[in-house]
This record gives C-alpha cells, sequence and structure tokens, in this order.
C-alpha cells in the first residue's frame, strides 16, 4: 500500500472510532462524515485556490515580506547554537537591563512564563486555554517570544517551529545537541542542562512582574510561597532542575501520530479543530497535550514536577516551538477552510470554553463551560496581562498600548491571509505541497 492509502485507512478508523461518541461534550465531532476522507486527496486544489475578498470584519493588509519559521531539524548547528545564546540571554537578564540592551522588544524569559502563568491562573476562568481564545493567546504569545529573539540577534530570521508529526524531525530535536534527550524523569541534558527554574517568592512576584500586569483584579497567583521557583503553588517538587515527563507512568504512550495532525486540519469548523486538538477521542494524543508530554508542563495523578505543571510550563525550552507546530496546523485548517474566513473562521461571537477532566477516563470528554470574560471573539485577550501592538510589533490600534482581543488577533496575525509577520515554510510535513497558499500572489 502507498502511504497515502495507509494514511486514509488509518483516518477511516478514526472516523469509525468518532462515530461511537456520546453527545453533549466538548470532545465531539458533530461533522466527522466525508470530511476526514477528502481531506488528503483536496489538498493540491484548495491550496491553489486564489485568495479572494479580505474579511468583513477585519482591516488589515497581507504582509509582502513575512519571516518564515523554518522546520527545527532544518536548522544547522551554528543556527541552533545561536537561537540557544539568545534564550539564555532571555533567561538570565532582567526586563530593564535587557531594553537597553537590545531595545524594547527584549523579553525576559521570567516575564513570558508569568503571562503564560497569569493566563492559567485568572480568577474568571482560563485565559489562554481550553476554549476559542487558546490558538489566539498563543499566536500572540510566541510572537512576542520571537520579536525578542529577534532583538537580542536578528541573523535569527525567525523562530523555528519542532514538527511533532515527523519521527525524524521529533528525534532531532530531543537529542543533546538540541534539546538534550527525553528520558522520563531525567533532567534536561546537552546544551540546556543549565537551563533552571527561575526563583520566584511573593517579593520578587511583587517586585519584578506584578509591574508589568494591567489589572490585578482578577489575578490569583501571588508568587510562589512554597518552595521559592517559578511553580504553580499547588506543585510540590523543589528541585530547581527541569525534568522531563514520567511517561512510565501513564496509560498512554506518548508516540505522536501525523495522522491525528491531519485529522484537525479536516475539522470544519473553528470549534471543531479546537476540539480535536486539544481533546478529542484521540487524547492524549491530540496535537496540543502531544507536545506536553514532550516537555515540562503536564498534570499527572501521582507526579508532582516542574515537567508536570500546566501554569508554568513555558519554563521548558521547547515550549514556543511546539505551539509554533500548533499555529501552523490551524494555518492548514484554514487553507483547507477558505469559505470560512467570511465568517470570522466561525469563532463565535461568545467564544466557548470546555471544563477540565477529573478523571483519567473523562479526558476525552470535556464539557462545555458557559461564556465568561475573555473568551469572546471581541473580549480583551487575558485582560489582566494582555497584548499590545507595541509588545506584537503589529499596528493594529491608534494607540499602540491598547489591549488586543481575540478578533485582533485574528486579523493582524493571520497566516491564511498573510497579515502576521510570520509564516511558515510548510503547512505540512510529507502530505502537503511545499509552497505557501500565497506564494505565487507576491
Ligand atoms: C553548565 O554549568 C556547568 C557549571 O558551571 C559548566 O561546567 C557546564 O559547561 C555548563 N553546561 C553548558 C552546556 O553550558
Ligand atoms: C498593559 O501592560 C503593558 C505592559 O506593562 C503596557 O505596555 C500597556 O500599556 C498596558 N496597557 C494597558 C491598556 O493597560
Ligand atoms: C464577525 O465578527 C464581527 C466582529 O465581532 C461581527 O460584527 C460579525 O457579525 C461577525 N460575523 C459573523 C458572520 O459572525
Amino acid at each position: 500500500m502507498t502511504p497515502i492509502l495507509w494514511i486514509f485507512c488509518v483516518i477511516v478508523v478514526i472516523i469509525q472510532f468518532a462515530d461511537n461518541a456520546t453527545s453533549s461534550t466538548c470532545a465531539d465531532f458533530d461533522d466527522t462524515t466525508h470530511r476526514y476522507n477528502i481531506a488528503l486527496n483536496d489538498w493540491k486544489t484548495l491550496l491553489n485556490e486564489q485568495i479572494g475578498n479580505s474579511r468583513s470584519y477585519c482591516d488589515a493588509k497581507p504582509n509582502s515580506r513575512p519571516r518564515v519559521r523554518r522546520d527545527l531539524s532544518k536548522w544547522t548547528d551554528v543556527e541552533f547554537d545561536k537561537l540557544v545564546d539568545a534564550m539564555f540571554v532571555m533567561r538570565n537578564t532582567a526586563m530593564k537591563r535587557g531594553q537597553e540592551l537590545y531595545g524594547d522588544s527584549f523579553r525576559s524569559y521570567g516575564y513570558l512564563v508569568a503571562k503564560h502563568v497569569i493566563a492559567s491562573t485568572d480568577t474568571r476562568g482560563d485565559q489562554g486555554h481550553y476554549g476559542s481564545h487558546f490558538i489566539m493567546w498563543h499566536k500572540a504569545f510566541i510572537l512576542e517570544f520571537e520579536n525578542s529573539l529577534l532583538a537580542i540577534d536578528q541573523s535569527l530570521d525567525a523562530m523555528p517551529y519542532i514538527d511533532y508529526t515527523n519521527p525524524d524531525a521529533l528525534a532531532d530535536a530531543f537529542r543533546p545537541e538540541r534539546f538534550g534527550n527525553r528520558v522520563a524523569l531525567q533532567g534536561l541534558t546537552g546544551k540546556f542542562e543549565n537551563w533552571t527554574l527561575l526563583p520566584m517568592s511573593s517579593q520578587i512576584w511583587s517586585s519584578v512582574y506584578v509591574p508589568y500586569l494591567n489589572d490585578t483584579s482578577t489575578v490569583s497567583y501571588s508568587g510562589d510561597v512554597v518552595h521559592d521557583l517559578f511553580l504553580s503553588e499547588s506543585n510540590s517538587y523543589s528541585s530547581d532542575k527541569l525534568i522531563r515527563y514520567d511517561n512510565t507512568v501513564t496509560v498512554y504512550d506518548t508516540d505522536t501520530n501525523p495522522e491525528y495532525y491531519i485529522a484537525c486540519v479536516s475539522q470544519s469548523s473553528y470549534e471543531n479543530w479546537f476540539r480535536c486538538g486539544d481533546f478529542g477521542l484521540q487524547f492524549p494524543h491530540a496535537l496540543h497535550p502531544i507536545v506536553h508530554y514532550f516537555m515540562a508542563g503536564n498534570t499527572h495523578p501521582t507526579h508532582t514536577s516542574p515537567g508536570l505543571d500546566t501554569a508554568a510550563s513555558p519554563t521548558d525550552p521547547t515550549f514556543m516551538f511546539a505551539h509554533a507546530n500548533i499555529e501552523r496546523n490551524f494555518a492548514m485548517w484554514q487553507s483547507y477552510n477558505t469559505n470560512l474566513r467570511y465568517d470570522n473562521w466561525t469563532y463565535p461571537s461568545t467564544g466557548f470554553a470546555c471544563y477540565l477532566p477529573t478523571t483519567k477516563e473523562s479526558k476525552a470528554h470535556y464539557v462545555r463551560k458557559d461564556y465568561y470574560y475573555g473568551i469572546g471573539f471581541e473580549d480583551k485577550i487575558s485582560s489582566a496581562f494582555g497584548f499590545t501592538d507595541r509588545q506584537l510589533g503589529v499596528s493594529a490600534h491608534k494607540n499602540p498600548d491598547e489591549l488586543w482581543t481575540n478578533a485582533d488577533v485574528m486579523c493582524y496575525l493571520d497566516l491564511y491571509d498573510g497579515t502576521a509577520p510570520h509564516t511558515y515554510d510548510t503547512y505540512a510535513y510529507r502530505l502537503l505541497p511545499s509552497k505557501h497558499p500565497l506564494d505565487k500572489n507576491r
């Protein structure tokens, strides 16, 4: 059988599995029929479609020279070393000093972890995960990180992504010369062996991080009083060494699966793309959870470590590049569903969110949660510690300090219409033509 046929058969099995789902949970796919089947065959046609009129809610212009985020496995060792150096500068330089040296786009690594912690622990409900706002928040977040990298070393051009659909690219990323071997409960090795957890205390929190917040009224984090490390307070881990997820004590294996990656692309609504990518019947293989099993940042029933701490998970040096790969999938989804761009890509005006599971068994069946501020299309995204034009290096508002909404991210950081400062070298490993759909219009 050819690889394409093989993938097709696997996908058919997935559909049959999906058909057995119970209804009214966030994990159901309500439109699985046919979508998977035509996905692979129609790729070329869909991606060669001409770009039509611009979207009604959005006046952003395409960026004629987007920087290109490339597959990390195509990076040379010299390029990667420059990336590592820039990350250590972020890790070891305070905001004020860094901005004096590298300009306004500099961000300390601690600032970024703080931004993720604040979004994750907002008292209104998670402002960065488990719903419609997930990919919008993370698109903005990794861009702010990338802007800082480029402020430190412009020759980097753009950040890379780790292609979790490609076993060779994964093996390449997790070796000593790159992010270090991925050995359960072992510390990071190689270039990142000294990439320790950041210090934290209520005093550090209030003096270093609180000044950056836009509003403290919905903030629940107050600095770690348990172990003086930048972890969630509920985390009982006490060493500053970052360790990888313990994949020996889970019922799930942690293999990636290219078919699941592609399955999300063929979902026919924004909500179903999210469900497929974050929960879904393939959990934990879904494209978002799987990357956390490779890094510091997931919950586990019996283990507590930096690696099992969702809020502080950007501490793992693979975080940014793993989430770039999810944004790439979202862009592929857009390319597959071009008709939806006139409909705000079906992002509902009130957004949507899902409850966290309480047991392993329920992980595939998150339930829908009511609207809360931050998830709606026009809501300021994570307004306790938001994103602004100045932070993202993109002119969207008259006032460059105005906080962005989810709609702003969709408009101004769009990959399909090319309004973002960046794009990806290819939307999908092996399964798609290598050209960006916009290439021929440039
Ligand atoms: C980590 O720190 C130790 C002690 O300072 C040093 O000997 C070692 O070379 C460092 N590792 C890397 C990869 O820089
Ligand atoms: C939000 O906080 C950022 C970072 O401190 C700041 O630059 C921006 O002006 C603030 N915006 C608002 C509306 O408070
Ligand atoms: C798209 O979003 C805009 C801005 O929130 C809204 O005015 C418009 O009605 C939305 N369009 C659709 C088709 O939902």
